[in-house]
């Protein structure tokens, strides 16, 4: 199986796993699953497994599509919490069915993980601990946005909980099924946090300085809620929380957070954690896997969407 075959069967573990006889949650599941996204953490799990040398792909599907389900799941909630309407270039669930059932579908998508990593018995544990991450690192932003605490040191802490572990998890589950030696697996673990790290400054980047048609979501959120890289880069978001009002296009806020030199600091954050995660890979074997790692990694940072 090759990549893109692994990654339709990834597609296609996921629609299958959403087929509730419960109308609302089967078409708003699939509505989300079916409009794309970059799937990047599926693509880290089946990379990391063949760069250790994996060679049955199909052992790596079901954790790809969990890891993707969990990834979605998030998004779903965090659309409610951001009151966003548009992702992956479509109406958001809660902008379509409310966000009860938005609630319900993100639940729906969480609950089905168990489904799908039930016959990897101590991957489950990494599992965990990573969706553990996650929801600590979203309730810390939150936190941190409500009381206006937000600074650097929080901020890194903040991403490394809520993005950087879901992509650290997926490059060491994939090194793991793969094979890889204890010191393969280290690797492959930390160059997936610190992906995940710039990925997370580049999307704050790009929420700030791109529009929502390009990047298919809701862009200009982070400044509404007092959170993202330049909020914090500023000196934090104040004692006060950031307001609705002061945030929207052409506020001050705005406009000093563009003026600074914070999206340039952000960008160069980020190229020095890519950097850092193409040292880890010097563990791996030459192969293709190990370069399309390291095109990966770049394309953590040089995007647009
Ligand atoms: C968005 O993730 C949330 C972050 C962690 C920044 P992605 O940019 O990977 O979202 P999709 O899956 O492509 O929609
Ligand atoms: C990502 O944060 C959400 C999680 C990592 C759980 P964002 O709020 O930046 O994600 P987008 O920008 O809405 O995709
Ligand atoms: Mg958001
Ligand atoms: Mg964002």
């Amino acid at each position: 199986m090759n990549e893109e075959q692994v990654l339709r069967a990834v597609e296609h573990k996921m629609l299958s796993v959403v087929n509730s006889d419960v109308e609302v949650l089967r078409d708003a599941s699939r509505h989300i699953l079916e409009s794309g996204g970059k799937r990047m953490r599926p693509r880290l799990a089946l990379l990391a497994y063949e760069s250790v040398g994996g060679q049955n792909p199909e052992e790596v599907i079901s954790v790809a599509a969990a890891i993707e389900m969990v990834h979605t799941a998030t998004l779903v909630h965090d659309d409610i919490n951001d009151h966003g309407m548009i992702r992956r270039g479509r109406k958001t669930i809660n902008s379509i069915w409310g966000r009860t059932f938005a609630l319900l579908t993100g639940d729906f998508l969480f609950t089905k993980v168990y489904e799908l990593m039930a016959p990897y018995k101590d991957l489950n544990v990494i599992f965990a601990q990573m969706t553990v991450d996650l929801v600590e690192g979203e309730t810390l932003q939150a936190h941190a946005a409500k009381s206006g605490s937000l600074d650097r040191e929080t901020y890194t802490r903040i991403i490394a909980k809520k993005t950087a572990s879901l992509f650290a998890g997926a490059a060491k589950m994939g090194a793991i099924l793969g094979g890889g030696s204890p010191d393969q697996i280290e690797a492959l673990e930390q160059y997936g946090f610190s992906v995940g790290l710039a990925f997370q400054i580049i999307d704050d980047i790009l929420d700030l300085i791109a529009d929502s048609a390009t990047l298919g979501k809701t862009a200009g959120i982070d400044l509404t809620q007092g959170k993202g890289f330049a909020v914090a880069a500023a000196g934090g978001n104040g004692s006060t929380p950031v307001g609705v009002a002061e945030a929207e296009p052409g506020s001050d806020l705005k406009r000093k957070l563009l003026a600074g030199n914070y999206i340039e600091e952000g960008r160069n954050n980020a190229r020095q954690l890519v950097s850092l995660a193409e040292l880890r890979l010097s563990a791996l074997p030459e192969s293709p896997s190990r370069e399309a790692l390291r095109e990966l990694a770049q394309l953590a940072v040089e995007r647009e969407r």
